[in-house]
């Protein structure tokens, strides 16, 4: 919400101490900061400190000569044999330099062209972040969200051999690099560590190693994280506009070697959804009938809220909104959408429009950014007028007014599951096991300690199951069905029991 040309949704920010006019002014924030509080609610900002927008002072300036007081807030390269410095291909596709005639070099852009990289390695730069950091602190704000931060340390700027015959990913030498434990630190402990504040990094690509090392109370870097290995399970050939149906037993073993991983040191985030990602109900559940679709709204919901660490809800989620029906390009906005269309249909031709469609329909970021669906007036409630993207049609029936004060609602259901974290510390803190970790249909595992084991069992397919252990040992906490227990233990459909072994 800050100041910004919307190319990438706000990502792109041209002013880190004003509110974009479109969302109101720094006093509406204010107030908003004040309301929240007082209703015990904390405000984490996201943090994006990678790249600005290219209309940001500090850019515009850099642009100007290579002697700009601003020139080195930028990563600016002369080119190779006339070409770009490197083949690293940006994360929208198409090459992650641009040239800019005016100083005749290349400057990196990892996400849009309009998005450059600022360049870490400037001390002047850093301190003028932390001092961004700082304003918003002072005014109270509980902690930052900090956009892709693992990219911050740049390690060579050399050629990448390419991955697959249409990527030049550059990940291994633009994350995770070799300066990135110092910045975050000198971050904790220049700005984080003077306030009551929480952070959580968006760390993609990194193993279980570095994600300690970033989330270890001893190394006072971040707090948690959010890594995106579980979200690329469902990729094909060409990621995620081509996808492939989903390999539960590969799901369970990600998720294993994560929840196993920061065990005892560093701290998981929990999350299906987020602004970046298509609705999980359309991708892992099931939408087709309206029982399929709450079943498996909830069914993911306990799969995922039982588990060790942090769990995240995004905005609509706790009420199964669905992917959007997109008929055409027209119906989006987001420039990774076009981007990529771009390359995989006009430039490569590897996919039809056809197949590049049904790729964004399934995997698009627009599914998840469409209007938040409040009740069954005009615009879902979302706004008076028409709003900037189109609200999903089904938003007569998926809304927040029609789910909260109905028992039976996914809505309660994520209520419940809150409240049963609040209840059962084993949930918090106990350990974990996978087991079955071969079926290919149920996603089953234990959380316990000393004292308590909580048993979740998940039937991921459309078949009912029978699942043989000892429940005559166990208690129903919570489940999306009212299991008749005679011989057998028989799961429904889309099913989700959450167990306490009885004392
Ligand atoms: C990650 C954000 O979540 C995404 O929305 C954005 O496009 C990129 N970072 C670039 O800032």
């Amino acid at each position: 919400m800050y100041v910004s040309p919307q190319v990438d949704n706000g990502y792109d920010i041209a002013d880190y101490y004003q509110i974009d006019p479109m969302f109101g002014t720094i006093k509406d924030f204010d107030m908003l900061l004040e309301e929240a509080h007082s209703r015990g609610l904390k405000i984490v900002m996201d943090l994006v400190v990678n790249h600005t927008s290219d209309q940001h002072e500090w850019f515009q300036q850099s642009r100007l000569s290579t002697d700009n007081k601003y020139r080195d807030y930028y990563i600016w390269k002369k080119g190779k044999n006339n070409q770009e410095p490197t083949n690293w291909e940006s994360i929208f596709s198409g090459s992650a330099w641009e040239y800019d005639e005016l100083t005749d070099m290349y400057y990196l852009h990892l996400y849009s062209s309009k998005q450059p990289d600022l360049n870490w390695d400037n001390v002047d730069m850093r301190n003028d972040i932390y001092k961004m950091m700082k304003f918003w602190l002072d005014k109270g704000i509980d902690g930052f969200r900090m956009d892709v931060i693992n990219k911050i340390s740049k390690a060579e700027y050399v050629d990448v051999l390419p991955q697959t015959s249409h990527y030049m990913r550059c990940s291994k030498y633009t994350s995770n690099g070799p300066r990135i434990h110092e910045f975050l630190q000198e971050m904790n402990k220049k700005v984080i560590s003077q306030y009551d504040a929480m952070t959580v990094g968006e760390i993609t690509a990194c193993s279980i190693e570095q994600a300690i090392q970033y989330t270890s109370d001893y190394t006072h870097e971040l707090n948690m994280l959010f890594q995106f290995e579980h979200n690329d399970v469902d990729s094909g050939q060409y990621g995620k506009w081509t996808p492939i149906p989903l390999d539960l037993v590969k799901l369970k073993r990600i998720t294993e070697k994560w929840q196993i991983g920061l065990m005892h040191e560093g701290w998981n985030s929990l999350f299906w959804d987020n602004h970046d990602q298509p609705r999980i109900v359309s991708r892992f559940g099931n939408t087709s009938t309206p029982q399929y679709w709450k079943d498996s709204a909830k069914m993911l919901a306990a799969t995922l809220h039982m588990m060790k660490g942090t769990p995240y809800i995004y905005q609509g989620e706790e009420l199964g909104m669905t992917n959007y029906p997109f008929q055409d390009l027209e119906d989006c906005v987001d420039v990774e959408v076009f981007n990529n269309y771009k390359m995989l249909v006009l430039e490569k031709k590897v996919l039809t429009h056809e197949q590049m469609m049904k790729g964004i329909c399934y995997s698009s970021r627009d599914n998840a950014r469409t209007p938040m669906q409040w009740d069954n007036s005009i615009y879902a409630g979302f706004s008076k007028t028409t709003p900037w993207m189109n609200v999903n049609p089904n938003y007569h029936d998926i809304n927040a007014l029609s789910q909260m004060n109905n028992n039976d609602s996914i809505y309660s259901f994520y209520q419940k599951l809150i409240q049963l974290r609040h209840e059962y510390d084993v949930i918090v803190y106990g350990d974990f096991e996978l087991l079955e970790k071969e079926y290919p249909h149920l996603f089953i595992y234990r959380r316990y300690d000393d004292k308590n084991e909580i048993l979740v069992i998940s039937n991921f397919t459309n078949q009912e199951l029978i699942y043989e252990f000892n429940y005559e040992n166990y208690e129903i906490l919570l489940s999306n069905d009212k299991p008749v227990i005679s011989k057998t233990f028989c799961i429904k459909a889309y099913g989700t029991y959450i167990l306490k072994r009885k004392s």
